[in-house]
């Protein structure tokens, strides 16, 4: 292999990475690459999930931090982990989501669509990355600069659905137009500190993976957005390392 494409390939070495949603689809699938790049990882995930098998699975490098990332205090036990187990905390990537798919109004039943439901995803989705992006930039200001004065990264993922909604995501798309407006600013604040923010605009994934969408409105979906192969989970995973490794983005 070209020696500089090796050296890019495993520049994570000796990095730590923190990943909410690091138990399932896209947030799994760069927990796995951090690992087997050379850097440690925290998986950030509900009690309930497999984070803890995951972990286990994945080595020393691998910690498991049972967190609902909506709950300061879960999130700055997984953020003091990252630092107790690992030393450090240099990327933080946002890949907890949740999603409804449920009209404004179904006039068939004559009922409206759950105010509840609805704050839930704002909650999760904006509130959750925000909850994780503050506390990770704070751990992430305390180490060293690089030459370049960098710090840090933290990427999030928003999704097709905040620039092109379906029937039934008013939800989802107003929560990932959140992520997309609070980008800009949030990169704003934290430039001097030499911590980049970026957000991922993720299409479709090619694989069904994702827990909270049924095949079914998986593949409607697929069908009416995606390219071949758009949104692989290891494309994800290379726009995830294009962005970490590509210092003027
Ligand atoms: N897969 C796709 O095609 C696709 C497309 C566009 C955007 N996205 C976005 O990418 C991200 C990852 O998607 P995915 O397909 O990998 O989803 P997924 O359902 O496979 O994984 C999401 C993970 O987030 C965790 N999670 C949910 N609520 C949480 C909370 N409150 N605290 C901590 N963890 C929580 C879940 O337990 C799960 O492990 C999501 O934000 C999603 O909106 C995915």
């Amino acid at each position: 292999m070209n020696k500089n494409l090796y050296f890019y390939l495993t520049a994570e070495a000796g990095m730590v990475g923190l990943v909410t949603g690091g138990a399932s689809g896209l947030g799994r699938a760069t927990v796995e690459r951090l690992v087997q790049n050379g850097a440690s990882a925290v998986i950030v995930d509900l009690p309930s999930s497999d984070g803890q098998a995951l972990a286990a699975s994945l080595g020393d490098r691998c910690a498991f931090a049972p967190a609902d990332v909506t709950s300061e205090a879960d999130v700055r036990s997984a953020v003091s982990l990252a630092r107790e187990k690992f030393g450090r905390l240099d990327i933080a990537v946002n890949c907890a989501g949740i999603a409804v798919a449920v009209k404004t109004y179904n006039f068939k039943k004559d009922v409206p669509h759950s105010l509840e439901d609805f704050q839930r995803v704002i909650n999760v989705n904006i509130a959750g990355s925000f909850n994780v992006i503050r506390l990770a930039a704070g751990e992430m200001g305390k180490n060293e600069a690089d030459a370049d004065g960098h710090r840090g990264c933290i990427i999030n993922t928003a999704s097709v659905a905040a620039y092109d909604g379906q029937v039934g995501q008013a939800a989802y798309s107003a929560s990932k137009g959140g992520i997309v407006g609070m980008t800009l600013p949030i990169a704003r604040d934290l430039a001097p500190m030499g911590i980049r923010v970026m957000t991922i605009y993720v299409v479709q994934n090619v694989e069904k993976t994702s827990s909270f969408m049924s095949s079914k409105m998986w593949k409607k979906r697929h069908s009416l957005i995606c390219r071949p192969k758009c949104g692989k989970k290891v494309i994800v995973w290379h726009v995830v390392q294009n962005v970490e490794k590509n210092v003027i983005v």
